[in-house]
């Protein structure tokens, strides 16, 4: 090799070294570079966070509203080991429907875990999961519209409040797996399906231990069913902490407290991979029914005046908009 060569050679080995060590100190090192984020992302998707299509805790460093809402670690479901509130957080659920003179809530917590089993559940999320998730609420925009076989193909289908099924099939599915509900809203269940207590006093704890054995507690602030037709192995409590957590990240204090149906919804984003959303907000005409109802003007939900309808609506809306529910909007 000549001499000029030789330089020529050393000149474009250095050139290399330099442009190299240049990319990855000032691209890929730098996360807010369009490389950086590329090269993260094709590395991510190799093995995502479930094994569905779209995960909802697929993470998006740029969707700061999410991440800043978002909380795996706050567990949706009560087990003994999570059942202590904090001071704040009792004060807060105890206000919610103003019980005067609540009962011991360790020792009712203590009874009712002697009833109903003490498991901690759902919390398996990983690269190897999916599980498919249907939320369906009462509204009337179900009727027509048809949805029952692809809310029947879901893994867990969840339900609320009177939500019956038997005649609209078609429109709102046959299969529940979890029924939320409270005391004052309750309904005789099946023996396969989860009954999910929401509660908002202490009283609602005793009831569902009543309703399952005794019978003892006949009235809350209205008369209530003082038995419940439901497979007592098979209770689920929706956790108080994560009651709060869902009116303060994600309701950011709208209305008194979140309705049965945005609990609903949160539970399953949290429990869920995939979230298919079915029967909320008003029909294409702008009533607020149930698609039991023929009454277009009853839209109970919409009346209660302790739920910002609107705020829950929008919210929704930003979290099908972001792609980590679906939403079918029916009729
Ligand atoms: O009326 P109810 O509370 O039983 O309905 C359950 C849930 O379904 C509500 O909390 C609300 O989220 C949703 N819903 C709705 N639009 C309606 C009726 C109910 O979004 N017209």
């Amino acid at each position: 090799m000549t001499l000029t060569k030789r330089r020529r050679t050393l000149a474009l080995l250095f050139c290399a070294v330099t442009f190299t060590t240049f990319l990855f100190n000032y691209t890929f090192r730098d996360p807010s570079s369009y490389l950086y984020k590329y090269t993260f992302r094709l590395s991510a998707s190799s093995k995502g966070p479930c094994a569905c299509r779209h995960c909802v805790t697929e993470r998006d460093e740029d969707d700061v509203w999410f991440t800043e809402r978002f909380n795996l670690s706050v567990h949706p479901l009560m087990t003994r080991d999570n059942s202590a509130l904090s001071d704040d957080t009792f004060k807060w659920w105890q206000w919610l429907q103003a019980e005067s003179h609540p009962a011991n809530f360790s020792e009712v917590v203590d009874e009712l875990f002697q009833v109903i089993p003490d498991e901690v559940l759902y919390m398996d999320a990983g690269p190897e999961r999916c599980r498919t998730c249907a939320v369906v609420g009462n509204s009337g925009n179900l009727k027509g519209s048809q949805y029952g076989g692809l809310i029947d193909s879901s893994h867990f289908i969840i339900r609320m409040n009177q939500a019956p099924t038997a005649g609209f099939e078609e429109d709102v599915g046959a299969r529940t797996t979890h029924h939320v509900l409270y005391p004052e809203s309750a309904t005789d269940l099946d023996n396969a399906t989860n009954l999910v207590l929401v509660p908002f006093k202490t009283l609602d704890l005793q009831w569902i231990v009543s309703a399952l054995t005794t019978g003892t507690v006949k009235y809350t602030y209205v008369p209530v069913m003082n038995r419940i037709k439901a497979n007592k192995d098979k209770v689920l409590i929706y956790n108080p902490t994560f009651f709060k957590y869902v009116y303060e990240s994600w309701l950011e204090g709208h209305g008194r407290y979140p309705s049965t149906g945005f609990l609903s919804l949160m539970l399953a984003v949290h429990i869920c991979d995939e979230v298919n959303v079915f029967g909320f907000g008003a029909d294409q005409d702008g009533n607020w029914h149930h698609y039991w109802e023929d009454n277009l003007l009853a839209g109970a939900f919409r009346h209660t005046g302790v739920h910002d309808g609107d705020f829950e609506y929008n919210v929704t809306q930003l979290l099908a908009d972001k792609q980590k529910i679906r939403m079918f909007k029916g009729r």
